[in-house]
């Protein structure tokens, strides 16, 4: 399996030093998926937590998350040009090689998929706008949104945080509540059109998952959220 930068569930990320040594004394590809946390990269402050990232043979990106894209948005990071050759594998119903030669464009070879959108033109746009440092800013505000989070929830006595954020997902729940309250108060906040709460298993059970990925979020609104929970946590 992949190593992952950014844990769909905790936002957590796995030893990358330690895997890329691994695969070294095995021989393997060293893939790692770094959808959630590659955008740590612009991050003057927050970019060491992705160390060992540079030993990957092969990185994905999505930059629907911390990089503020509509779908779809996902990138492969390849070491050297070399390594996406199986890409030129040609065939006729595909291929003009006349046509190529005679200057039209071609985009075959360029991406895994053959029928695709220009997704990386909204991708460029945005760094051209807004350059690494302005990304990097917005990363940083955004990681430093969870971090409030979850103080509020540590400081809170009637509820529990599952542990300090490494990127920007809160799992936190209220103490003593059972799955059912806590599918209740996710549902309740959803269809209220309040707050869209995930949820994940850990091996202490099941949690609250609050993913925060705006980066103008005031802790006035995380203390808001906070408060909404309560309003629907059984007492
Ligand atoms: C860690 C991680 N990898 C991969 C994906 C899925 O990527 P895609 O939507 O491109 O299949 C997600 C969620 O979007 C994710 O959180």
């Amino acid at each position: 399996p992949p190593a992952t930068a950014g844990t769909t569930d905790a936002g957590t990320i796995d030893p990358l030093p330690a895997l890329a040594d691994l695969a070294d004394q095995h021989g393997a590809r060293f893939h790692v998926d770094a959808s959630y946390g590659g955008p740590l990269l612009f991050s003057d402050t927050h970019r060491t937590a992705l160390t060992g990232l540079t030993r990957a043979h092969t990185v994905t990106l999505d930059l629907h998350k911390l990089g503020w894209q509509p779908v779809a948005a996902g990138l492969l990071a390849v070491p050297a040009p070399a390594t996406l050759t199986p890409l030129a594998h040609q065939a006729d119903y595909l291929n003009a090689d006349d046509d190529t030669e005679a200057g039209l464009p071609d985009l075959l070879g360029r991406s895994l998929r053959t029928t695709r959108r220009p997704d990386i033109l909204k991708i460029a746009v945005t760094l051209k706008a807004l350059g690494r440092q302005g990304l990097g800013d917005l990363v940083d505000r955004t990681l430093a949104a969870a971090r409030t989070f979850a103080d509020l929830v540590d400081a809170h006595p009637r509820y529990e945080l599952h542990s300090q954020p490494t990127l920007t997902t809160v799992l936190f729940r209220p103490i003593g509540a059972d799955d059912t309250a806590l599918a209740a108060i996710r549902r309740s906040l959803l269809i209220e059109g309040h707050a869209v709460l995930g949820r994940a298993t850990t091996p202490t059970g099941l949690w609250l998952k609050a993913t925060l990925l705006n980066p103008h979020t005031q802790p006035g609104d995380l203390t808001h959220l906070l408060k909404l929970v309560e309003g629907h946590t059984p007492r």
